[in-house]
């Protein structure tokens, strides 16, 4: 795990099978079956990290020699809340990981004029005191991004109980992140240069909803 000193609400997971599976990813010749298996497998990877602090409890079991206190997960199960429509293809691999989850959407587009993100659907899981993680895989302006966390604290979610992913970021969105929700910690595979003029993050890997669906 690495870190950046600009910004301390950063995680960059760059584990080697991590970071092998986003250059090929970056690679425009990669096809969409390829970039959407290793988006998953990333995902799946990513959210092992992740998820290292949930809290446990025990239970008693019997192994087939002898009775033991068997370890296992507490509390409610994990939201995993993907904005729409690329971050579907990252929680496909978080629910490889934990296929109990329960699963939210969050539907946003950009406003044409003002470049502001506008929500058409909101739908998930009860808050209680449930780990949600918000996922996009391009923190580009961090507008979503911001937006999609401002739709979970007002279903009443704690910030302490928020984690966003993201695959690739770029530094202007994870600033946005900071200024706006500085408790909630973000989780990227890899932080890149910057944004072009045309907000899409340099040398990012295009736009990630075409390539996941092939729509490009
Ligand atoms: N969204 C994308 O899909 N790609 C970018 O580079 C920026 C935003």
């Amino acid at each position: 795990m690495a870190y950046d000193p600009r910004f301390p609400n950063l995680h960059i997971l760059d584990h080697p099978l991590i970071v092998h599976k986003l250059s090929h990813m970056r690679n425009k010749k990669t096809s969409t079956k390829t970039f959407r298996q290793l988006l998953r497998e990333i995902a799946l990877l990513m959210g092992y990290e992740i998820t290292r602090h949930l809290p446990t409890t025990s239970e008693k079991i019997e192994t087939p020699i002898c009775p033991m206190d068997a370890t296992v997960l507490a509390g409610k199960k994990t939201a995993i809340v993907p904005i729409l429509r690329a971050g579907l293809g990252m929680a496909d691999g978080l629910l490889e990981l934990m296929p109990a989850a329960r699963v939210g959407h969050i539907g946003m587009y950009r406003d044409p004029v003002t470049k502001r993100p506008v929500e058409y659907l909101r739908k998930l899981p009860t808050a209680e005191d449930r780990l949600f993680i918000l996922v996009d895989p391009m923190l580009a302006t961090g507008y979503s991004a911001a937006a999609g966390v401002d739709v979970l604290l007002d279903h009443n979610v704690l910030p302490e109980n928020i984690r966003f992913m993201a695959l690739v970021a770029a530094p202007e969105g994870v600033q946005v992140m900071l200024d706006t929700h500085p408790d909630v910690t973000v989780y990227v595979a890899g932080l890149d240069e910057k944004l072009n003029e045309k907000a899409y993050i340099v040398p990012g890997l295009g736009d990630a909803g075409d390539r996941l669906y092939g729509t490009l």
